[in-house]
């Protein structure tokens, strides 16, 4: 692993958050460490992707604050955020590419806009670059509605993955995917970690993932708007006696396909 993994890397304190109708979540706190896999886990509606848009600048809180790197990112002026937003990277629920443009011109979008000054060979170069990290060169011609979901992702991933981000923000990254691309997708993100250092804060339902890549966690509640647990899926599954946490936990998981030696089929 890259980076010093005790030094987090974004620190929430006290965090209250909603939309002008309506308040989502109040007093969530909780510390990323460099490295980690971060889990952001509740049931549908409790808040995880306002919580996202709160960390990525997309909404003001209405309290509390958000730290990368002991720097206080809704304190900054409109330039100072937007320099601090390079520093992201988003892959949004479902994805949200551009219909109408291939994957590599998805990919190439962040980069035209943000490195308007770089010639249009670097660019392609880059863009490729990216579209090899995530396994994904033979798909760059293709439009999203000829790619595959777990290809869309995928393309989602390399976009999220155009400036460098040293801190990734993935939304239910494989929700929808069948189990073996699932797996593939956690396996990727475990590389990006590994290889790139790079942070990690991702929404999950999918217990696999969640049991299976995720290093820390922190469980948001619809009905008291407001994180009852925090701790590694594992150890929550294990030892949290909230009934909400405790029934999300230990739902059923589809039974995998083994090939007699307990290994997964791929
Ligand atoms: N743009 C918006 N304007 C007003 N209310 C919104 C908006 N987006 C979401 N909400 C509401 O805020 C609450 C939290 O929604 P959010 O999408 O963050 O939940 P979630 O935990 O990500 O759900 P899911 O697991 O289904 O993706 C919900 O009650 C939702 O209806
Ligand atoms: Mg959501």
């Amino acid at each position: 692993m890259i980076g010093n993994p005790k030094i987090a890397k974004l620190t929430v304190s006290g965090l209250a958050f909603g939309y002008a109708e309506q308040m989502v979540q109040h007093d969530v706190s909780f510390e990323v460490k460099t490295g980690s896999i971060f889990a952001v886990m509740g049931v549908s509606g409790c808040g995880k992707s306002t919580l996202l848009k709160a960390l990525i600048g997309l909404l003001r809180p209405s309290t509390g604050s958000v730290r990368f790197d002991e720097t206080n990112y809704w304190s900054l002026d409109d330039r100072g955020r937007e320099e601090m937003g390079r520093r992201f990277g988003v892959l949004f629920q479902g994805a949200a590419l551009w219909s109408s443009m291939t994957a590599e011109e998805n990919v190439a979008l962040p980069l035209e806009m943000m490195l308007s000054k770089l010639p249009k060979a670097a660019i392609d170069r880059l863009v490729q670059v990216k579209l090899s990290l995530v396994g994904l060169i033979a798909g760059r011609k293709a439009r999203p509605a000829d790619l595959s979901g777990g290809m869309r992702q995928r393309v989602g991933l390399a976009r999220a993955l155009s400036l460098d981000p040293e801190i990734l923000f993935l939304d239910e990254p494989s929700t929808g995917l069948d189990p073996i691309s699932a797996k593939r997708f956690d396996d990727l993100i475990v590389e990006l970690r590994d290889g790139l250092g790079i942070t990690i804060v991702m929404v999950s339902h999918e217990l696999p993932s969640l049991f299976g890549i995720c290093d820390d966690g922190i469980f948001l509640d619809a009905e008291t708007q407001t994180a009852i647990a925090h701790g590694s899926p594992k150890l929550l599954r294990e030892t949290c006696v909230h009934p909400t946490v405790r029934a999300f936990m230990n739902r059923a998981q589809p039974a995998e396909k083994t090939n007699g030696n307990g290994h997964v089929a791929q």
